[in-house]
């Protein structure tokens, strides 16, 4: 029995201390341009180490939040800061303060959104939303959590195909329907502020048919909110910048990898990783290498001891 008891006490501290550090986000930037990921807290929510950073291409950067916190994450584009004074804006996601860091301040729209509700040894809420417009793609992907746990986001370039009326910043966001018309059934608001009477537009349709997971408008929880248990979440700005890179270069031929990310459907991509066959075929010339070696190795002491007793 005593043996036991140091098991025991592992079992039981474990979950504590998972509960105690609270959440790991890490934001990754795979788009082929610079983005300024910027953070908000939602009221009663205790800040994090930052509210907005630089992060270039290939870029990573980890941020931890404690247990119960709830905000949003978005990547701000197009921006310039002067390396002197600090000051500057943003071409899309602007927060509005001037400055690499948000400080308090949201995104302005049309941008892609982030959200999270981190729960407390519960289950956390996350979605990515269109609801407020679309500025580059973003995908969030829980790792070790328990429980439904899917990745979600939105994976495809909408700005290339951005209806003219809702086109912003020179092709570079695209509006809500919300934003570009202010009517209260785009809104939801007024006598549309119920799940009962605001209805999917042709708009949100659209977004949605494009990003089947993310938000399309304010009442499209069902298939847009997910949930997972005590989970670290990654965050990734251009998950495949080969959809973008393909849609800029149509003469390209499709690339190896990332099947899935070209059919615009806005399904997470399974990623068929031709590294796979690389290895698998590597393994096998490098397997036939050493078996001829060796068979060569096994000849040659063979003519040499049919030599030495002949
Ligand atoms: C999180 O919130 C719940 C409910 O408000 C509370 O009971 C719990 O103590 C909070 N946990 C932490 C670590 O702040």
């Amino acid at each position: 029995m005593d043996f036991m008891a140091p098991i025991h006490i592992a079992l039981i501290w474990v979950p504590i201390f998972q509960g105690a550090t609270g959440v790991t986000f890490t934001l990754i930037n795979k788009c082929d341009y610079t983005v300024w990921p910027g953070i908000l807290a939602n009221a009663g929510s205790s800040g994090l180490d930052s509210t907005g950073f630089e992060l270039q291409p290939g870029g990573s950067r980890n941020l931890q939040v404690e247990p119960n916190w709830s905000g949003r994450f978005w990547g701000r584009t197009g921006c310039n800061f002067d390396p002197n004074t600090q000051q500057g804006s943003c071409t899309t996601g602007d927060c509005g303060s001037s400055q690499v860091q948000c400080n308090g301040g949201g995104a302005s729209p049309p941008a892609t959104l982030a959200e999270f509700t981190i729960g407390s040894g519960t289950q956390d809420f996350y979605d990515v939303s269109l609801v407020d417009g679309y500025n580059l793609p973003i995908m969030v992907d829980p790792t070790g959590g328990s429980g439904t746990c899917g990745p979600t986001g939105c994976l495809v370039d909408l700005n290339q195909r951005c209806p003219d009326e809702l086109r912003a910043e020179e092709r570079a966001a695209c509006k809500s329907a919300c934003e570009a018309f202010e009517r209260p059934e785009y809104c939801c608001s007024g006598a549309y502020a119920s799940p009962a009477t605001c209805k999917p537009s042709v708009y949100s349709q659209m977004f949605k048919s494009a990003c089947p997971k993310s938000y399309s408008y304010a009442y499209d929880d069902a298939t847009s909110t997910f949930t997972c248990t005590g989970a670290d979440y990654t965050i990734t700005f251009c998950p495949s910048t080969t959809s973008q890179k393909s849609a800029r270069d149509s003469a390209a031929p499709p690339p190896p990898s990332g099947i899935g990310s070209e059919t615009g459907t806005g399904e997470i991509p399974l990623i068929v990783n031709s590294p796979w066959f690389t290895n698998f075929f590597n393994g096998h010339s490098s397997k036939s290498h050493s078996c001829s070696f060796s068979f060569i190795a096994t000849l040659t002491m063979l003519i040499f001891l049919s030599l030495q007793y002949s």
